[in-house]
């Protein structure tokens, strides 16, 4: 008991003056611009037990510090950061956990901007994809899955007419979704039943993932006003729901609707262009994000994203009808090798 007090006494007086003390947390802050990282030896498991992180914004810690220094004066920085513009890159996340993200570069060498993906990730769109490879409805789940979307068309027109920019961005929310339900069954399976997935769980959730950067760009060119976002938690609250269940139930018919689902995306994205080729949606200049994730050129515009988009929906189509064929034949996907990196 007594050797216990004096090892936890050692420790917070060696945790103490790290993570407590003002001076030595504003001089490292300080040094950065941005965020700073405070790396402490975690081979003591006294400290991995007496503090897990601590997060703060650098706001109160630069003001601390300024009032230290005995400096009034506040730059333009620390206005906005006050006002609420600022970014997150604003805020330090103080850990000693010592993970450091490092630095990645561009190829020309210029500082990568995005943390939600890599360059690693990013690829140029197979544009050479038949864009008018259809599924005729066979059996009668076919038939099932094919009017189930075909009938999900019509409210579907009604409500955003020829808004393609507000449409697009409000199904890619819905879209994003089969990948990921179907890609978290396919691993629970795979954990029950101590087997591969065959690297179905990893394209599954690629796809969804690859849905998901549609919508990252997409947001970019229409914003979503209040009663979107709305929609958004209505429609995904019913949506995951049952494709959850139908999954469960019959992943052949589940897969075959996914299918249906990317030719009608195919065919919206087509509707897309052409507006913007008639002259009623302005072609913008593409979002900052798109010319990164999909390699596209400093002056690619917003139908070379709906290109690219629409190439990504082709091969979406294919994956599904693909993983359908093959629950169709007996078979269980697994047996097949997924197609990973298929864009
Ligand atoms: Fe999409
Ligand atoms: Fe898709």
């Amino acid at each position: 008991m007594m050797m216990s007090r004096n090892v936890a006494r050692s420790a917070v007086a060696h945790v103490g003056p790290r993570f407590f003390s003002t001076a030595r947390v504003t001089g490292l802050l300080t040094a950065g611009k941005s965020s700073a990282l405070i790396h402490v030896n975690p081979s003591n498991g006294l400290e991995r037990k007496a503090v897990t992180w601590i997060r703060f914004p650098v706001v109160g810690v630069r003001n601390g510090s300024s009032m230290a220094s005995g400096k009034k004066e506040e730059n333009e920085e620390e206005k906005k950061r006050r006002s609420g513009d600022g970014d997150l890159n604003d805020k330090a996340i103080i850990s000693y956990w010592g993970i450091d993200p490092g630095t990645v570069t561009k190829e020309d060498g210029t500082k990568w901007e995005w943390s939600c993906f890599k360059p690693w990730e990013t690829y140029k769109a197979d544009l050479s994809i038949d864009l008018k490879k259809h599924h005729a409805p066979i059996t009668f789940l076919d038939n099932v899955a094919y009017w189930t979307v075909k009938s999900l068309r019509f409210p579907t027109d009604l409500f955003f007419q020829r808004r393609y920019g507000c449409r697009a961005m409000m199904l890619e929310t819905v879209a994003a979704v089969p990948g990921m339900v179907g890609g978290l069954l396919l691993h629970c399976k795979s954990l029950r039943r101590f087997e591969h997935s065959g690297g179905w769980i990893k394209a599954l959730i690629e796809e969804a993932e690859n849905e998901r950067m549609h919508l990252m760009t997409f947001m970019e060119v229409a914003q979503p006003k209040w009663y979107d976002r709305a929609l958004v938690f209505a429609v995904q609250g019913v949506f995951f729901n049952a494709y959850f269940l139908a999954y469960l139930i019959s992943p052949k018919t589940a897969h075959r609707v996914v299918g249906y689902l990317e030719e009608e995306a195919i065919h919206s994205y087509t509707e897309f262009l052409k507006e913007i080729d008639n002259g009623n949606i302005e072609n913008v200049p593409a979002p900052a994000i798109a010319i990164d994730y999909w390699r596209l050129p400093p002056d690619a515009t917003l139908r070379d994203v709906v290109i690219v988009v629409r190439a990504d929906e082709a091969h979406h189509r294919d994956v599904n009808h693909f993983a359908s064929d093959i629950h169709h034949q007996g078979h269980e996907l697994k047996e097949a090798a997924a197609p990973l990196g298929y864009h």
